[in-house]
């Protein structure tokens, strides 16, 4: 484990160590993650860097998101290999909080932001967002970040806590980054991981469908049912046949929308293997 980065598991000394790095008017941000770091989560920890007199970053697989045949219990864990990462940044500490802690005996709180949650994502992973939301929260309360960064990949994830930051009065700015993808367009995620190499060929289908839906829109098109038409036969051909959607929506309310606009929301989600992948587009 690199020696240089201060891992704190309790949450009391997290808050304490937040407390003593805010002194003197400096400023925290904050990197929620689940581990498993990739090229991806670094670029918000870069960024983080920039804006924030210190870093805080925060590896914590949170049970209380997973549905129960998803894949909570083979979520890959390297805190080694994400120490490792982390320590070519400015990181003040990684906070590594213990699931006891965080969900103690007799826990029973919840935070639903309820609009923004029952769309997309929201319809086939209940509760998804409903402990997205508590645990984001949660970490805000012990973190105390000035700043949080969060990636536009899980584009709804950011959407819910921009809502519930606003909503109730947080003092937490939000700031969004751009999704990391490999070079031939495939998003990173901690989940390409599971995938073999013949799926990995169909799991770049979902970048080609967007980037062509992107395309056929800068030529013209602006019939959202024409254009995810044309994605939809691109993840056909490429024999993504377990879709979950493929739809164009407002990307503020992500409310469903017929004529596309520029600053339009193109969100996929599917099914490779055993392994579920999402990604999206601006247009
Ligand atoms: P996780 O999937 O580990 O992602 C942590 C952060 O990294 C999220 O803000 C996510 O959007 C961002 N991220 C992932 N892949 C990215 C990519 N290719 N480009 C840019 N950013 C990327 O999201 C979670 O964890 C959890 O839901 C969490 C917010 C930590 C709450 O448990």
């Amino acid at each position: 484990m690199s020696k240089n980065i201060r891992i704190i598991s309790s949450l009391n000394e997290m808050n304490e160590f937040s407390n003593e790095l805010k002194r003197g008017s400096k400023k925290i941000a904050f990197v929620p993650t689940m581990g498993a770091l990739h090229e991806g989560h670094l670029s918000l920890v870069s960024r983080a860097n920039q804006i924030a007199d210190h870093t805080v970053v925060s590896i914590f697989v949170n049970p209380m998101q997973f549905g129960q045949n998803e894949d909570f219990g083979n979520y890959t864990r390297d805190l080694e290999g994400d120490t490792d990462k982390l320590s070519s940044y400015k990181v003040d500490a990684v906070f590594l909080p213990d699931s006891k802690d965080i969900y103690p005996e007799n826990f029973q709180t919840y935070l639903e932001v309820t609009e923004i949650q029952k769309e997309l994502c929201g319809k086939s992973r209940p509760g998804h967002f409903r402990g997205v939301a508590t645990v984001v929260l949660k970490l805000f309360n012990i973190v105390q970040p000035d700043y949080a960064v969060f990636g536009q990949k899980d584009f709804q994830q950011l959407k819910v806590i921009e809502r519930f930051v606003k909503d109730l009065h947080l003092g937490v700015e939000i700031i969004p980054m751009p999704i990391v993808r490999e070079e031939d367009g495939l998003a990173l995620s901690s989940r390409n991981a599971y995938l073999s190499e013949e799926e990995r060929a169909r799991a770049l289908s979902l970048s080609k469908a967007l980037y062509a839906i992107s395309q056929r829109f800068r030529d013209g098109c602006k019939d959202a049912g024409l254009l995810v038409e044309e994605g939809m036969n691109i993840l056909n051909n490429s024999d993504v046949n377990d879709i979950d959607y493929l739809e164009i929506r407002d990307s503020q309310n992500l409310e469903l929308i017929k004529t596309a606009q520029s600053g339009n929301l193109v969100a996929v989600a599917a099914k490779i293997g055993n392994t579920r992948l999402i990604d999206n587009i601006i247009l």
